[in-house]
């Protein structure tokens, strides 16, 4: 039996529905051309170890093994080990280029790298999803599991939440967008539970703001199949107010959507949980002016084409 093994996960951009994904309205997904690679070596004895690294500069972002129970991503490692079943100690070495918590799905792309080197090293395949789920229940508490399938399935896809086929790729165009990395953010669990907190005092609000999502996501699936550059980026000026609506946007977030919109974007959103995090903009032929005033205001951002 191999030693050692190698295994990817990627990034993920929710382009519409968050929040209302987790009570079955489907949400539009791409996988990002940013991820994590894990190198796992077995080890004859416990405790696991975890160092998470940034591959531009090679140094640790993080270090800790299975003895620091109190740490979620101690508390990470052991469940992915747990889910391969058997006494397994590994040392895994997690290369990570994308920023943590920023609703970026880091920690299921963390999860899949690990869990596909696993599934390598030990010729167990079919564990991989259950280990990146066990995974994102600690990061997220009650995940809809779209982090978990981007992590795994890259692409552009809709996915809908306890469906027979969650996963229903989308053809479309590449899509140009900018991100940004608006300030620190906040715990998705938090967030999840705030939303559901909120949605228990105005239950028939909320689940009228939910519909209003569902429609804008079915819309937006046909703009983004034809390329329709101007409807999609209202589409998506919609969703961020909604997202207001549920109470999960912060006035750093709101301020750089519309930065992106007075520098040509035709629309912007936040993008993942919110509470802080990152914001993405719509930008044929404008990423460079958005990214530039939002670097200008001390941001971290980029752009990428999603899909195509
Ligand atoms: O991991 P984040 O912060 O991108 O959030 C995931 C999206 C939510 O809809 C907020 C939660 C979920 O599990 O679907």
């Amino acid at each position: 039996m191999a030693m050692s093994a190698e295994g990817e996960g990627r990034g993920k951009l929710i382009l519409f529905g968050e929040h209302a994904v987790v009570y079955g309205v489907p949400a539009i997904v791409a996988g990002l051309p940013l991820g994590a690679r894990a190198q796992v070596v077995l080890l004859d004895e416990g405790p696991s170890r975890l160092c998470l690294i940034d591959p531009d500069s090679d140094r640790p972002l993080a270090v800790c093994d299975e003895s620091h129970a109190d740490q979620p991503l101690a508390q990470a490692l052991s469940a992915i080990l747990a889910a391969f079943g058997d006494e397994v100690a590994v040392d895994a070495r997690v290369y990570i280029d994308i920023p943590a918590g920023a609703g970026l799905g880091s920690s299921a792309a963390l999860a899949a790298a690990i869990a596909r080197a696993l599934a390598a090293l030990l010729d167990r395949p079919s564990a991989v999803q259950a280990a990146v789920a066990a995974s994102e229940a600690i990061f997220h508490g009650d995940a809809s599991g779209i982090d978990q399938a981007a992590a795994l399935s890259g692409g552009l896809f809709r996915f809908t939440r306890g469906a027979d086929q969650p996963i229903r790729p989308i053809h479309a165009p590449g899509v140009p967008v900018s991100i940004c990395l608006a300030g620190a953010s906040a715990p998705t669990a938090h967030m999840v539970r705030g939303v559901a907190a909120r949605r228990a005092r105005h239950r028939p609000v909320f689940e009228h703001i939910e519909r209003l999502i569902g429609a804008v996501t079915a819309d937006a699936q046909i703009a983004l199949s034809q390329g329709d550059w101007p409807r999609l980026g209202e589409l998506l000026d919609i969703n961020h107010g909604a997202l207001c609506a549920l109470g999960v946007s912060t006035q750093d977030l709101d301020h750089a959507c519309h930065i992106a919109r007075g520098c040509g974007a035709l629309g912007a959103k936040l993008t993942g949980s919110g509470g802080g995090g990152c914001v993405f903009a719509l930008t044929p032929g404008t990423s460079e002016a958005v990214v530039e005033a939002w670097r200008a205001r001390g941001w971290r951002a980029f752009s990428v084409v999603l899909g195509g």
